[in-house]
């Protein structure tokens, strides 16, 4: 009985973080942990001092994806990029691309 369980815990684990999010979710999460302290989240008023929300700056021209992987690798890229793995970077990547498919209206 015990090792079905621990069994059962070890496979609901395994399974957990991969079935529970895709490319998109864990970039949202990584940006909300590593960029909160400078971007704005969606909706938040500007604010002196703070950079623009994800929202804003994937309306910009001439954001794509050759762009926003530049700057994820750009070593003096003045963010706290070089503290992510290169998998955060491409899930970061994917997150920043899924927000531009799926803007519904502008927002600040
Ligand atoms: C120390 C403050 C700070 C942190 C932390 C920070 N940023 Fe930024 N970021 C800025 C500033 C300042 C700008 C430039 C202002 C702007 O583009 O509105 C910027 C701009 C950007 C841009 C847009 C550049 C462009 O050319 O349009 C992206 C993309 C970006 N940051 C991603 C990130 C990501 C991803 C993280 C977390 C891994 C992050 N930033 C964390 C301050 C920060």
């Amino acid at each position: 009985m015990k090792t079905k369980m621990l069994v059962a815990a070890v496979l609901l684990a395994a399974i957990m973080p991969a079935g529970a999010t895709d490319a998109p979710s864990r970039g949202r999460r990584v940006v909300d942990e590593w960029c909160r302290l400078c971007h704005l989240r969606a909706g938040q008023p500007p604010r002196h001092g703070m950079a623009a929300s994800y929202e804003v700056i994937v309306r910009r021209p001439g954001r794509d994806a050759a762009y926003f992987n530049r700057l994820l690798h750009e070593d003096h890229f003045p963010m706290t990029t070089f503290r992510l793995f290169e998998n955060e970077k491409q899930d970061v990547l994917a997150y920043l691309l899924w927000l531009q498919r799926h803007q519904p209206q502008p927002r600040r």
